[in-house]
C-alpha cells in the first residue's frame, strides 16, 4: 500500500503550505473570513475562496467588504477560521496608498514605524480572537524585518501577542523562490538577509 505524504514543515511554495494548513488544521476545508484579502493570490491552485474577503483598499476586486482587519463587524464567537496577510515592511512612507517606488511595498503596502505595525497587529489579533469560535483556528502569515538597524522579529513579536486569546498549534516556514526585499542603505552587511517567512497556525483558547 502507498504510503500518504508527509506534510512537512518547510516548503518554497505557499499553495502546497495552504493546502498542508486546510489538511491537517481545518476541518471544513475553507477558511471563513480572510481579513486581508488583498488581490486573492492565496485562492489559486485548488484553494478555495473564503466566504468573508476583507480588505480596507476599496479599489480591490473581488472582496465582499471594505474594512479594517480589526474592525469587521462581525459577531463574537461566529466563525471558524481566520486568515491574516498584512503588510510586513516599514519604513513606508505612503502606507496603503500604493504610490512607493519600491515594488514589494507597492504591491503590499507597509507601515512608517515598527509600532504602527505592532499596534495594526494586535489589534487584528484582538479583533479575530473575538470573532472566532472557541476552538477556531487563526492563521497569520509572515515575515521578519529589519527596522532601523535592528531585526524586528515579528513572528516572536506575534507569538507574545497572541499568547492571552491563543496557543501555538503548528508552523511553517516558506523559504522564498525569487529576491526578497532588499534593504536600501548601501554598505556593509549586518545582517543576513531574510529569505524566508512565517505561517502561524493558532487556535482560540481561553486562558
Ligand atoms: C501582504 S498584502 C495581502 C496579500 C494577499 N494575501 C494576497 O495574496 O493578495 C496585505 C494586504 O493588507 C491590506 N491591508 C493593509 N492594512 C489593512 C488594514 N488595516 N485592514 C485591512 N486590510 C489591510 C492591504 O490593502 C493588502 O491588500
Amino acid at each position: 500500500m502507498e504510503k500518504p505524504e508527509v506534510i512537512r514543515s518547510l516548503y518554497d511554495d505557499q499553495f502546497k503550505i495552504l493546502d498542508s494548513i486546510l489538511k491537517l488544521h481545518i476541518k471544513e476545508k475553507t477558511f471563513d473570513v480572510d481579513l486581508t484579502y488583498g488581490n486573492g493570490a492565496f485562492y489559486k491552485n485548488g484553494i478555495p475562496q473564503p466566504q468573508h474577503r476583507f480588505d480596507i483598499d476599496d479599489s480591490l476586486k473581488n472582496i465582499t467588504k471594505v474594512c479594517n482587519s480589526n474592525n469587521t463587524n462581525l459577531p463574537s464567537a461566529s466563525v471558524n477560521s481566520v486568515i491574516f496577510d498584512p503588510p510586513f515592511l516599514t519604513y513606508i512612507k505612503k502606507q496603503r496608498t500604493g504610490n512607493s517606488k519600491m515594488v514589494m511595498s507597492r504591491r503590499f503596502s507597509g507601515y512608517w514605524t515598527s509600532e504602527e505595525l505592532s499596534e495594526h497587529y494586535k489589534s487584528s489579533i484582538k479583533e479575530a480572537a473575538r470573532i472566532l469560535k472557541h476552538k477556531g483556528i487563526m492563521v497569520i502569515k509572515c515575515q521578519d524585518i529589519v527596522h532601523n538597524h535592528k531585526l524586528f522579529c515579528t513572528h516572536a513579536h506575534i507569538l507574545n501577542w497572541c499568547s492571552d486569546f491563543f496557543r501555538l498549534k503548528d508552523l511553517f516556514v516558506q523559504a522564498a523562490k525569487h529576491r526578497m526585499p532588499a534593504p536600501n542603505r548601501k554598505g556593509i552587511q549586518k545582517h543576513a538577509r531574510i529569505f524566508h517567512s512565517y505561517w502561524i497556525i493558532l487556535q482560540r483558547w481561553a486562558k
